[in-house]
């Protein structure tokens, strides 16, 4: 199930987040974007309600950002990361959001394959923007949500 994430989530958000990325977001970062109405979080929850994953956006006038995507590995290749980027592209919409960007490791091959399949194309690069290990950012971007 795809729903907003809640405070009492940030915590299991965290330790998700440390296994997967570097450097990760903590429980206090996810607290401080769930209090500001500039973010919208979506978690994916089992059915225990537990999160096993999420998706953050940061939105500004008619564009938005995608900050944040990430599965709980024993979760991941089961379509989470998809269906969070698939609904969180379905509520930007529905706010007005009409452009969304978003960076990514030129190597991350499973999560190019999520934003290409919700409709990212490539914008442009960030050369050697990634550190242990370097890589380029790749700036994916898509436009006209909706259509
Ligand atoms: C990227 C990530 C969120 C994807 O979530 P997921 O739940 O594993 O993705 P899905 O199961 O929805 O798979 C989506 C697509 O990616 C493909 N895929 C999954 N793992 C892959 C891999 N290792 N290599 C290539 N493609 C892969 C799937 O086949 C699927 O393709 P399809 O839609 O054409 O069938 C997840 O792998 C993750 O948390 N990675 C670590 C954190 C991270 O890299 N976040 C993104 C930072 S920009």
């Amino acid at each position: 199930m795809i729903r907003e994430m809640r405070p009492a989530d940030a915590a299991r958000a965290a330790a998700i987040e440390r296994r997967i990325i570097c450097p990760p977001w903590s429980e206090a970062d996810y607290l401080d974007a769930l209090g500001k109405p500039t973010y919208l979080i979506l978690a994916a929850a089992d059915e225990d309600d537990l999160v096993t994953g999420y998706c953050v956006a940061s939105m500004a006038a008619d564009e938005a950002e995608i900050v944040d995507v990430g599965v709980e590995p024993e979760k991941q290749g089961c379509g989470t990361g998809n269906a969070l980027v698939a609904a969180m592209l379905d509520r930007l919409r529905d706010r007005g959001i009409r452009e969304v960007f978003l960076e990514v490791r030129e190597h991350n091959l499973a999560a190019i394959r999520v934003y290409s399949g919700n409709g990212f194309a490539e914008a442009g690069r960030r050369k050697g923007f990634y550190h242990d290990p370097d890589e380029d950012a790749i700036i994916m971007k898509k436009e006209e949500l909706g259509c």
